[in-house]
């Protein structure tokens, strides 16, 4: 089989051997060949941390098709656990195992140096956990996530409901506006049972300082802002296939 195969679309070859699309991908397309891609990350034998999200749906689909080659999964979500044991995928419990060799997950945004805003799905405390846990974090975005600097999308920050009315007037302070996520008409509840700020308007252009001061404020259980658990390696989906973007050495 070539290397084509499993990737969606026409492809049309120059007479120097190189390859291009003769379709426009859709954003769809782009998160199948990511997540695609990042089974080469996947180590056979051993678990494999999951994220959440749409891209991440096309990577844990992907994984089915190894499921016999994995020990199994530790999940961020609930909704990728009941995706995963669906589909014959076994979830451990991050208590019950050790470190895991690599996480894989999407990104809100993503800027030159690995550093990203993840939340979008409200799942960002147990991503970063999971991050936490792993080796190596392979960042799986289609080329609308990438950013110059962080802070177009609205920054997702986990919280402790009673804080709410406080930590919104300290992002204004920032020069953000909080707003709380709702969902059928009440705030929306995370899988830990709590809520989400989602803030607009911040120029986030040190993430690692930002990162560490709003982690600390009362009230704050999880800022959206990956700095600290930065992505190693990002594939990212764009019209000319996928790229791989190293930005650190696993650990
Ligand atoms: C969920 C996340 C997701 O990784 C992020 O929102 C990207 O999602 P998608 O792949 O659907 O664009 O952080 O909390």
């Amino acid at each position: 089989a070539g290397a084509l195969d499993n990737l969606p679309g026409d492809w049309v070859g120059d007479d120097d051997g190189r390859f291009s699309p003769m379709t426009t991908w859709t954003q769809d397309e782009l998160k199948t060949m990511v997540g695609q891609a990042a089974l080469q990350y996947v180590v056979r034998g051993q678990l494999v941390g999951v994220g959440t999200g749409s891209t991440v749906n096309k990577f844990i689909d992907a994984l089915a098709t190894m499921r016999d080659q994995i020990a199994g999964a530790v999940s961020s979500s609930q909704a990728s656990t009941e995706r995963l044991r669906a589909l014959g995928i076994e979830v451990f419990d991050a208590n019950e195992v050790g470190e895991l060799a690599v996480y894989i997950d999407g990104a809100d945004e993503i800027d030159p140096r690995g550093y990203m805003i993840k939340g979008g799905g409200a799942a960002l405390t147990r991503e970063k956990i999971v991050a936490a846990q792993s080796r190596q974090f392979v960042c799986i975005a289609d080329a609308s996530k990438q950013v110059q600097c962080l802070g177009r999308f609205p920054l997702p920050v986990e919280i402790i409901p009673m804080a709410a009315q406080r930590l919104v007037r300290q992002f204004a302070a920032l020069g953000g506006t909080a707003q709380l996520r709702m969902k059928d008409g009440q705030a929306l509840r995370t899988d830990n049972g709590l809520q989400i700020l989602d803030v607009h308007g911040l120029r986030i252009s040190d993430p690692l300082a930002f990162e560490s001061e709003v982690s600390v404020w009362p009230g704050v259980v999880t800022v959206g802002v990956f700095a600290h658990q930065r992505a190693h390696i990002c594939l990212l989906g764009t019209p000319q296939g996928v790229q791989t973007l190293q930005f650190a050495q696993a650990l």
